[in-house]
């Protein structure tokens, strides 16, 4: 059985960073909404409560039934988590005399206990509260203090029940990998034994069991998610999965023909469809980028549809959708304000069941176990790409003649990207075909062409992005590269704008 560590969201911005460091343990760890704890789960090995916008004392504050897992797991409760087990045992938690954001260092902390086994003195760690713990529960202990902050972690006596102020799970907690180290292997008995190769033995077996013999259909996309999806699937049941890859026209230059063989390298078995005349067709005139996605979705699921159809007999709709997409972050209403977006066009009138295989995995994971299933580097690391694909970054309406344009210009700057070994720096490029045109001057014509906008951003998870400083010497000659050899282009601009308050797509 897999062990696992529940993470509760009290609706805290680092909840999904708690995980990533758990994994980062190779422990596994789910997320989840913090009043669905899974009763009667003999895999959970210990309980992480998160950070809240929350004050404990606010009338719509997450609560839970702490009887419900004390005494029977392990807990470390970070920041709200921290304080509201504190609040809820009798212990007094106020508003803080200054709010503390930003470095703290532990001056003194309680070094036999095994929350701190490894700390050095002073160690630096964030805070991010405007309460503090101003009174603890009688059987609490104080075992960490700031020079502001006197219960900055406690114990519970005799209980395997901590809580921290700070928030170990940032980066500029300096040792918070290690506290965090400590809580999960050495308190919880986390034995670290999540690996690709674990991961692909199990999920293969699960899926063979799940599967049986039935018929599957699952949708390429040419991305890293559907594609390792696909080949664990092939792995499973072979022959039996029937892989659909539809252009819709917005792809890059080559791609489909391209990533077609990549798959039928891989052994898959795919069908390309080219309904590109189709997406034209419906999509002309249109400017409305909201709208340019709709017919693009609706499009796709008729096409998708038709051909799925065509296997009679399948049983199963298989999507590569992974954890970020499906973890739901609570706001402070307590909306969900992310949920699954994968599985927007999931035809329903198919009555297919669905089958996720990297569900609970995150990106790097998923690349890790793409990795061990012998797939190809540059399938692995490929760029994010939207959905709508190029149709979101020509502003304004859609012809074949900006398509092409978009998608020479669009090649020059990625291959370039690739040839200056600045590929795997950026977390994803491309080009924004603009809605005008300037003057200019080849040789001795005057011009009256197109401009383009070269975008390529730095980020983790794409929820935040910078923009990439890339060199001015590889930004001078795509530039070059582009205006010399795109017909229709006479310049070139780079977006500078970070995400928020921009987006990485400008549609
Ligand atoms: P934004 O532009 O919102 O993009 O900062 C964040 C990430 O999402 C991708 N993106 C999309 N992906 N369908 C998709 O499948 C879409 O309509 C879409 N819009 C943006 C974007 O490329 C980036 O990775």
């Amino acid at each position: 059985m897999q062990q696992k560590i529940i993470i509760l969201d009290f609706g805290s911005q680092t909840t999904q960073l708690i995980g990533r460091r758990v994994r980062e343990l190779d422990t596994f760890c789910e997320i989840l909404p913090y009043n669905k704890f899974p009763k009667n789960d003999p895999s959970v090995i210990g309980v992480i409560l998160s950070g809240s916008p929350f004050s404990v004392y606010d009338k719509e504050a997450f609560k839970i039934n702490l009887d419900e897992i004390r005494g029977k797991y392990p807990i470390l409760g970070i920041c709200y988590g921290a304080q509201f087990m504190s609040y809820t045992l009798g212990g007094k938690v106020e508003p803080a005399e200054t709010r503390e954001y930003g470095r703290a260092n532990l001056a003194t902390f309680d070094k036999e206990n095994p929350l701190f086994k490894g700390f050095e003195e002073n160690s630096q760690v964030w805070m991010s509260h405007g309460d503090t713990i101003t009174l603890l529960p009688d059987h609490f202990k104080v075992i960490a203090s700031t020079d502001k902050v006197k219960n900055a972690a406690y114990q519970a006596e005799g209980e395997k029940l901590w809580g921290v102020q700070f928030h170990p799970e940032v980066f500029h907690s300096v040792q918070g990998t290690q506290l965090l180290k400590n809580f999960v292997v050495d308190i919880c008995g986390g034995k670290q034994d999540w690996s690709a190769a674990s991961f692909v033995d199990t999920t293969v077996a699960e899926l063979k069991a799940q599967l049986g013999n039935d018929r599957v259909i699952l949708g390429l996309s040419g991305g890293v998610d559907s594609s390792v999806a696909a080949v664990l699937l092939n792995r499973a049941i072979g022959k039996n999965l029937t892989c659909i890859f539809v252009d819709h026209g917005m792809l890059r230059k080559n791609e489909f023909k391209n990533v077609l063989h990549d798959y039928e390298c891989l052994g898959l078995n795919v069908i390309g469809v080219d309904a590109s005349e189709k997406f034209f067709k419906d999509l002309a005139g249109v400017t409305d980028p909201e709208q340019k996605r709709k017919i693009i979705g609706r499009d796709f699921v008729e096409v998708f549809d038709a051909e799925a159809k065509k296997i009679t007999d399948a049983k199963w709709l298989a999507q590569g959708t992974i954890y970020p997409d499906r973890i739901e972050s609570l706001n402070i209403t307590g909306k969900t304000i992310k949920s699954h977006h994968n599985v927007g066009g999931l035809p329903e009138e198919m009555h297919l069941q669905l089958c996720e295989p990297l569900q609970w995995l995150f990106k790097d994971e998923v690349r890790r176990v793409g990795r061990q299933l012998g797939m190809p580097e540059h399938l692995i690391t490929r760029h994010p790409f939207p959905g709508p694909g190029l149709a979101v970054r020509i502003l304004g309406d859609i012809t074949p003649e900006k398509v092409r344009i978009l998608q020479d210009a669009d090649d020059i700057f990625i291959q370039g990207l690739r040839d200056w070994g600045l590929y795997d720096k950026v977390w994803q490029a491309g080009v924004i075909l603009l809605p005008i045109k300037s003057v200019g001057v080849m040789g001795d014509e005057r011009t009256y062409e197109r401009a383009v906008a070269l975008r390529a951003v730095t980020s983790t998870d794409a929820m935040t992005a910078d923009w990439a400083h890339l060199p001015y010497d590889f930004m001078a000659k795509v530039s070059n590269d582009i205006i010399n050899k795109v017909k229709g282009v006479n310049r070139v601009c780079y977006d500078i704008s970070s995400k928020p308050p921009s987006t990485i797509e400008w549609e």
